[in-house]
């Protein structure tokens, strides 16, 4: 533990939505902590690389995350432009606060920015989810995440297989770095969340998914869910579209929902693919309560989102990762998840499995025991502590 009386200052650095939740479950263990007596102050920093209200504010409110002590109003742009004025700004923020760590999450432009403008300027970067590997480079997050975790101090891996990953590049935990499986932060959000969402969220009912029956009452898993948003499907139209035609021809048997992510419709309008597709049932994008119900009362998911691989994988629902490869390989080696890749015919095939799959279930503490945030903080403190006083 550090003294009672000094003070860690930590600037939290967020900008796109699966940030807000990772960030999230780090700032109720630092408000636990602090409850205990420490004095870690927490100063969130949000770039604004997303900021439509469901793509930002709905997870501040729903979630009740501290409210950005800076917003930086970045935006969208090319991955220069969007990187480069984030650097930019973020270092006018760590000159006036010096901290003693920055943190940042995931493997989004708002992670690297947050990164390389702290170690230039000798900050110690802590980087939460670190250690993944698609070992995809045309992918932009593994460009992100590489580059952060060879730029960070504090390296937090969710699983062993992280670890491992980066022992294969030269970082192991020593003397002047710290690598630890500490688990994901992601879990200790579902498990801390998951009630709360089943009682909370009316999603269900509210785009009447349910099949109500007289005398048994409510029956889910009547439908599939597919959010659909990764830049190397959206971005190709071949791929863009091949994806949308095997989801509306699912959606001729059972009811396909897909919360649209905005550079998705984007691109959908601008490759002219928004008609033909009237058996997907597009809807905005979910708050996070209402993400989480849809995804526990589902019959299947299909996604290339990272998050949602896993969130499928904690609530047990079977997954087809619309990707040829994953970071989230634990999840596919225990039979939950299935890489279709884009192809109609093999997301075709596959979606008649999912039942049987879920058969395969194992549970196990792979990611760890929903308490990853606590030991972050706890490493943190005690490290920068010692930093302090060395
Ligand atoms: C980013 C991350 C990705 C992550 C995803 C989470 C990078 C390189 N990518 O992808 O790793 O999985 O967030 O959702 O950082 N847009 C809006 N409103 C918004 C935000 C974006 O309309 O609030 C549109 C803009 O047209 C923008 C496009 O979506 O150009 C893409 O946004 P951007 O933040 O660049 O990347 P994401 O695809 O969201
Ligand atoms: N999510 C959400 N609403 C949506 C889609 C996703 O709340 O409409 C949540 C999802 O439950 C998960 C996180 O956002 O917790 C995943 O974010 P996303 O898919 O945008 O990014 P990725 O994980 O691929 O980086």
């Amino acid at each position: 533990m550090p003294p009672k009386d000094s003070i860690i200052k930590i600037v939290t650095i967020v900008g796109a939505r699966p940030q807000f939740i990772k960030a999230g479950a780090v700032n109720r263990a630092i408000e636990e902590l602090n409850k205990r007596g420490n004095r870690i102050r927490e100063i969130w920093v949000h770039t604004g690389q997303h900021y439509d209200y469901l793509m930002d504010k709905v997870f501040f409110e729903e979630l009740k995350l501290p409210k950005p002590d800076y917003h930086l109003g970045v935006g969208s742009g090319s991955h220069a432009k969007q990187t480069g004025l984030m650097l930019e700004r973020i270092e006018v923020v760590l000159q006036k606060e010096k901290p003693e760590v920055v943190m940042v999450y995931g493997d989004t432009n708002s992670t690297l920015a947050g990164a390389l403008a702290a170690a230039k300027l000798n900050i110690p970067v802590a980087h939460v989810e670190a250690g993944l590997r698609s070992y995809n480079r045309t992918m932009p997050e593994e460009i992100n995440r590489l580059l952060t975790d060879h730029l960070s101090t504090f390296l937090f891996c969710p699983t062993d297989q992280a670890v491992r990953n980066l022992l294969n590049e030269g970082i192991k935990d020593g003397r002047t770095r710290i690598v630890k499986n500490v688990g994901d932060v992601m879990y200790d959000s579902i498990l801390y969340y998951s009630k709360m969402a089943e009682r909370k969220s009316s999603i269900i009912k509210d785009l009447d998914l349910c099949l109500s029956t007289p005398n048994s009452g409510l029956r889910a898993q009547n439908y599939y869910l597919a959010t659909l948003h990764r830049a190397e499907n959206t971005d190709d139209p071949k791929k863009l579209k091949s994806l949308l035609k095997a989801l509306n021809e699912i959606g001729k048997n059972t009811p396909i929902v897909l919360p649209l992510h905005p550079r998705t419709k984007k691109m959908m309008e601008m490759y002219h693919l928004s008609s033909g597709v009237k058996n997907i049932r597009f809807i905005e994008p979910l708050s996070y309560f209402d993400m989480l119900k849809l995804e526990k009362n589902a019959k299947g998911i299909l996604t290339d989102s990272g998050g949602v691989q896993k969130e499928a994988y904690w609530l047990k629902v079977p997954c087809l990762t619309l990707r040829e490869e994953t970071e989230w390989v634990e999840t596919v080696e225990e039979g939950w998840n299935v890489l279709v890749g884009t192809g109609m015919k093999r997301i075709l095939r596959e979606v008649g499995h999912t039942e049987r799959r879920r058969r395969y279930r194992k549970g196990n503490r792979i990611f760890g025991d929903g308490k990853g945030g606590g030991k972050i903080v706890q490493i943190l403190t005690r490290r920068s502590a010692n930093m302090k006083n060395s």
